[in-house]
Order: C-alpha cells, then sequence, then structure tokens
C-alpha cells in the first residue's frame, strides 16, 4: 500500500467517496459477508448454524478470540462475565436522576460513558499506554463490559417504570439474567421462561457483529485514538441509536402501528414511492438479495408467540414484505426486509417498550464493537483514522471589522 502524501511535492492519491460506498478501511478476521448471496459467517461459522447451536456468549467467545472455546475456557468465560454484572452504587445512583420519560438508550449512552470514570486502569492516557500493550488488560475492561452492559440496560429500563434494579443473579444464563434484571416483580422467585430466553439470546446472537456498519466503524475510528473503551463504546452507541441503523426497530414497530392493518399497505406504499414515507426495516447497503438474520428471526417470532400470544401486527409485517416483493419498484432498488424487520414483534410480544428496542440491539452488539476494537488494538501498524475532504467552500477574504459590513 503506498502512502498517500509520500512526500511535499506528492499530491497523492485522493479518493471523492462520500458515505465510503466503495473504501476499505481495516483488514478484519472476524466477520465474513457476502451481500449478492445473503452470506454472513463469524470467524468462518455460517450464522445459521450459529444461531441454531450456539449461545451468545459462546458467540462473544469466538468474536474476541478467534476460535470456538473449549468445555473448559467457556466455563471460565461465563463465570467471568457473569460475575462482573453488578454495577457501582454511584452509577445507579447516577442513572436514577434521568427522567422517567427520558429515551432509554439516551440513558444508556450516557451510563456507559460514565463507567469509564469508575476504571481508571482502562484510561490510557492514565496509564501510558499500557491498556494497549497489556493483553490482559484488555481482557478484563472486555469482561467487565460484556458483564455490565446488560444491567446498565435493566436499569434504563427499571427507572423508566420508577423501581429499583433487580441485583444480577450470576447463575443465570447472560440472557437469563437479564430478563430477571427486568422483570417488574422484582420476585426472588421469577424464574425467566427458558423458551423466551433462548429466543432473546438467538436475536443477541444476530445481533453481535457486522463488519464495518456505522456503529462498529465508528467504535474503530473513536478508538483509533486510543480513547478508553467505554467512552468508545458510548460513541458506537450513539451512532446505532439513529434510525438508519439500530434505531430502525423502534421506527419499524411504530410504521407498522401507523400501518395499521392489510388493507392500508398498498396507500402506505404508495407514498414510500412518492418519498413521502420510508419502509424502515427494508434494505441494506451490503445486503442486495437477502438478509440471512431476517428470515431466522422471522421464525423466531413465531415461537415467541406461542409463548406470549400472537401480536397481530405480523400479518401486516407478512404481508407488507409480500407486497414489496411483487413490486417493481422494490425489486428494482434490491429492497429485502433487514435484522431490524421482523425483531420488534418480538420484543412488542414480550413485552418490552417500543423506545427500548435499540438498546436491545445495543448490548449484543457490544460483542462485536470490543472484537474489532480488540483487533484494531493488536495490529501492529494501527494509525489515527484521519479521513480527508474537499473543501468547497469559500477562497481567502478580508476580515472586515463589524462597522464595515453591510
Ligand atoms: N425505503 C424506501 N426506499 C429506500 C429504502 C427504504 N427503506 N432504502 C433505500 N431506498 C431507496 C433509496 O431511496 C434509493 O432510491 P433511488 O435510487 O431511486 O434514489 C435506493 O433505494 C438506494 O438507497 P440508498 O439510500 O442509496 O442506500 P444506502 O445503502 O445508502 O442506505 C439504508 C441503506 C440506510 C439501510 C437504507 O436502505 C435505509 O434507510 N433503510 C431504512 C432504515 C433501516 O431499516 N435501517 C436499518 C439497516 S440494517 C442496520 O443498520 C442494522
Amino acid at each position: 500500500f503506498k502512502a498517500m502524501k509520500a512526500s511535499s511535492n506528492d499530491s497523492g492519491l485522493m479518493v471523492y467517496d462520500p458515505g465510503f460506498m466503495n473504501t476499505a478501511v481495516a483488514q478484519s478476521k472476524i466477520t465474513f459477508i457476502d451481500g449478492d448471496e445473503g452470506i454472513l459467517h463469524y470467524r468462518g461459522y455460517p450464522i445459521e448454524e450459529l444461531a441454531e447451536k450456539s449461545s451468545f456468549l459462546e458467540v462473544s467467545y469466538l468474536l474476541l478470540y478467534g476460535d470456538l472455546p473449549t468445555k473448559e475456557q467457556f466455563a471460565e468465560f461465563n463465570s467471568e462475565v457473569m460475575n462482573h454484572t453488578f454495577l457501582h452504587r454511584s452509577l445507579t445512583d447516577l442513572m436514577s436522576a434521568f427522567n422517567y420519560d427520558a429515551h432509554p438508550m439516551g440513558m444508556f449512552i450516557s451510563g456507559v460513558s460514565a463507567l469509564s470514570t469508575f476504571t481508571p486502569d482502562a484510561n490510557p492516557s492514565l496509564q501510558g499506554t499500557d491498556l494497549y500493550d497489556n493483553k490482559g488488560n484488555m481482557d478484563k475492561q472486555i469482561i467487565r463490559i460484556l458483564g455490565k452492559m446488560p444491567t446498565l440496560a435493566a436499569l434504563s429500563y427499571r427507572n423508566r417504570i420508577g423501581r429499583p434494579i433487580n441485583n444480577p443473579q450470576s447463575h443465570l444464563s447472560y440472557t437469563g439474567n437479564f430478563l430477571y434484571m427486568l422483570d417488574r416483580l422484582s420476585e426472588h422467585s421469577y424464574q425467566p421462561n427458558p423458551k423466551l430466553a433462548r429466543a432473546l439470546d438467538i436475536l443477541f446472537i444476530l445481533h453481535a457483529d457486522h463488519e464495518l456498519n456505522c456503529s462498529t466503524a465508528a467504535m474503530r475510528h473513536i478508538g483509533s485514538s486510543r480513547v478508553d473503551p467505554y467512552s468508545a463504546i458510548a460513541g458506537a452507541a450513539a451512532a446505532l441509536y439513529g434510525p438508519l441503523h439500530g434505531g430502525a426497530n423502534e421506527a419499524v414497530l411504530r410504521m407498522l402501528e401507523d400501518i395499521g392493518t392489510v388493507e392500508n399497505i398498498p396507500r402506505f406504499l404508495a407514498k414510500v414511492k412518492t418519498r413521502e414515507k420510508k419502509l424502515m426495516g427494508f434494505g441494506h447497503r451490503i445486503y442486495k438479495n437477502h438478509d440471512p438474520r431476517a428470515a431466522i428471526i422471522r421464525r423466531t417470532a413465531y415461537e415467541v408467540f406461542e409463548v406470549c400470544g400472537r401480536e397481530s401486527l405480523i400479518d401486516v409485517a407478512v404481508a407488507l414484505e409480500d407486497a414489496a416483493r411483487r413490486d417493481s419498484y422494490f425489486v428494482e432498488r434490491k429492497l429485502y426486509p433487514n435484522v431490524d424487520f421482523y425483531s420488534g414483534l418480538i420484543y412488542k410480544a414480550m413485552g418490552f417498550p417500543t423506545d427500548f428496542f435499540p438498546v436491545l440491539f445495543a448490548i449484543p452488539r457490544v460483542a462485536g464493537w470490543l472484537a474489532h476494537w480488540k483487533e484494531a488494538h493488536s495490529t501492529p501498524g494501527g494509525k489515527i483514522w484521519r479521513p480527508r475532504q474537499i473543501y468547497t467552500g469559500s477562497a481567502r477574504r478580508a476580515y472586515l471589522p463589524i462597522e464595515a459590513r453591510t
């Protein structure tokens, strides 16, 4: 690879690529996507197989360390993560200061950012460059973060309903414990329904990584300045919050509620074609055939309905997908359901409030962000990310005192 500008006489080669449509900014061994064929692999394993046979924590290990763990490795990893689920009392106090109607994603982002102040050993400016030279310290931060994310997320939910957090239960599974912490009744006898815990685990596996999407690129970008991983995750989570990215699951449900019935679909699609509306949960920068995660989520939705009752908006969603498949406007633009299209229906059936959906995306994506952070900082020669721009503003102008301006 040639440096962009090798000397002061060299104008270099500058590529203008708004939105990074055609720019690769990193080499990675973590996730493979073939957008034309609808293929997604984590570390070489097809997503379908992982969703069927694996668990979220095992997948997190795979993303972070490159291989599936042995039984002993998994037992140690699981126990380490589940024993780092508690939050400092001051952080729970801080979280309780938010208004009851604060958006849970805003609380989550603030909470992750605040976590950095509790962990000076993660701060390279306090520790020199030790953090990045010391794999043990990096792993310590990874375990802490994976352990604390569900607790922080649960706190943002519990604050909403004006209840204190249910203390984490390290003997439960990752998603079982999460459901326990959310439980409205705070009854210690509460046992998470294993089918719902498994459904959430599948959703967590599907959301764990997706190579250089907007939020993961943000994680790498922010991390390239060598800030602590908590601050970088807060930035990545902010990128995820937007409705064109992880906030789409919330926007899809609001759209389906807005459409209301199958009969209203043609009118809605007409508005999409005149660009008055956007078909949320459709379209993808990379997938131009189908998103393999959407099919798994659609199947999982029916399994959840068996436990929680059928969510009637599924009929609108399925009819909308069928109508778009038969419409040349969407076929020509290769617009198909993405990961966010059906997930909200599962979350709704399980009783999660609509504005909590992006948080449910953020918790598992943290595993992918950390895997990219670890890979970036374990690769020699990593540089600070600093893209170029093409300046289109004014040429040099003389400064006029305010009295002389007209
Ligand atoms: N509804 C209607 N039209 C769409 C949609 C949509 N959801 N997505 C793309 N299009 C149209 C565009 O208007 C454009 O049409 P044109 O060529 O006539 O101008 C064409 O399809 C290409 O779209 P782009 O916006 O150029 O595609 P891009 O790759 O930049 O955007 C994105 C991808 C942001 C995902 C887009 O499809 C979108 O906004 N989808 C809805 C939001 C969403 O579901 N986001 C979640 C994505 S998955 C994830 O991040 C987890």
